[in-house]
């Protein structure tokens, strides 16, 4: 008898413990009490040069906001290296782990997100077509647990600037991934334009990044230019479609700056430092109250032309003077 009520006794002191320890736990690294930090899971869908811009200016936007990681604040970031299946584990544990606020990083990583809730605040970054990918209702009045960014670029603009700068295209190649929302719908934009133009074009659709270098290979064979939307399947393996392009002399007409950087030849676009800086804004309003559901999505207005010229030059083509006085190089 005496025995058994110890036992009990035991298990009590034992369950109480660990009541204790899960109150105060989680941020045991940190060395603070949990009640003076708020949690936000920080999810990217992959590392490559654009989304990295892009979280770095959200951080830095929320420490100018007074909202600064180890302090006030914990950011826990997780990279879900471009697979659907641990963008759902990272998301899943940001639910469980009670995070008060989510910021996604690309179409993918805030699909998953919201896949996982309904209630936790989500911000989301660079999301091109957040209605096409079910996130919100409607730019303006979201509806839901859920608002942010987008960094919607026009097909139609950046053709523009193709024919330009190279108005001999017949054929336009397409090499996108067939997975990703956001470029579905401006994939979808070039064919009403090119249907218009009278041009034609050649899709190659991959379904992962090893997948590239053949389909660039194949396109690269029937395509006067190639055209990528902001895929980020192919700017995670951008050398690889640069180098086939640039090899055979094709322009490489890409959706985002960075790809340019990346050796892409031009492209008609935002700017993702303003981009970033306006998530970390939104992130910092909704940490103080704001209402996800009225938070209207922000566009970005600041578009302009980015030119490679060290590609210009690779590939035999000079871009015209009336384009390079209001562009942007980033070659080199
Ligand atoms: N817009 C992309 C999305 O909706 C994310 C993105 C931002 C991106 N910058 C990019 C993709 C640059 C490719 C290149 O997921």
């Amino acid at each position: 008898m005496k025995k058994k009520s110890t036992v009990i006794l035991l298990v009590f002191v034992m369950a109480l413990c660990g009541l204790l320890a899960g109150c105060g736990g989680g941020d045991s690294e940190s060395g603070k009490a949990e009640g003076d930090q708020l949690k936000i899971g920080l999810v990217q869908l992959v590392e490559h040069p654009s989304l990295d811009t892009i979280r770095e200016s959200i951080i830095a936007q929320m420490e100018a906001d007074g909202y600064k990681d180890g302090d006030n604040i914990v950011i826990d970031y997780q990279n879900a290296q471009n697979e659907q299946a641990n963008l759902k584990t990272i998301c899943q544990k940001f639910v469980s782990d009670g995070s008060d606020l989510i910021i996604a990083i690309s179409t993918p990583a805030a699909q998953a997100a919201f896949g996982e809730t309904q209630d936790i605040p989500i911000v989301f970054s660079a999301v091109t077509d957040p209605v096409a990918a079910e996130l919100v209702k409607d730019f303006n009045a979201p509806g839901g647990n859920i608002t942010g960014t987008s960094d919607l670029v026009s097909a139609d603009k950046i053709m523009e600037l193709a024919l330009q700068i190279t108005p001999d295209i017949k054929t336009i190649g397409a090499l996108y991934s067939s997975s990703e929302v956001n470029s579905a719908s401006v994939i979808q934009d070039l064919k009403t334009y090119a249907k218009k133009k009278g041009l034609k074009v050649e899709e190659a659709a991959v379904t992962n990044s090893s997948e590239i270098q053949q389909a660039a290979q194949s396109l690269a064979g029937k395509c006067d230019a190639v055209f990528s939307p902001i895929d980020n399947t192919v700017a995670s393996a951008i050398s690889v479609a640069t180098d086939v392009f640039n090899s055979a002399k094709i322009p490489f007409y890409v959706g985002a700056d960075s790809m340019v950087a990346d050796g892409g030849l031009a492209t008609y676009g935002i700017n993702y430092e303003t981009l970033g800086t306006e998530t970390g804004s939104m992130a910092v309003e909704i940490l103080k109250g704001g209402d996800t559901s009225t938070m209207a999505v922000k566009v970005m207005d600041d578009m302009k032309a980015y030119v490679n010229q060290s590609t210009a030059k690779t590939i035999g083509i000079k871009i015209p003077e009336a384009i390079l006085k209001d562009a942007e190089d980033l070659g080199e």
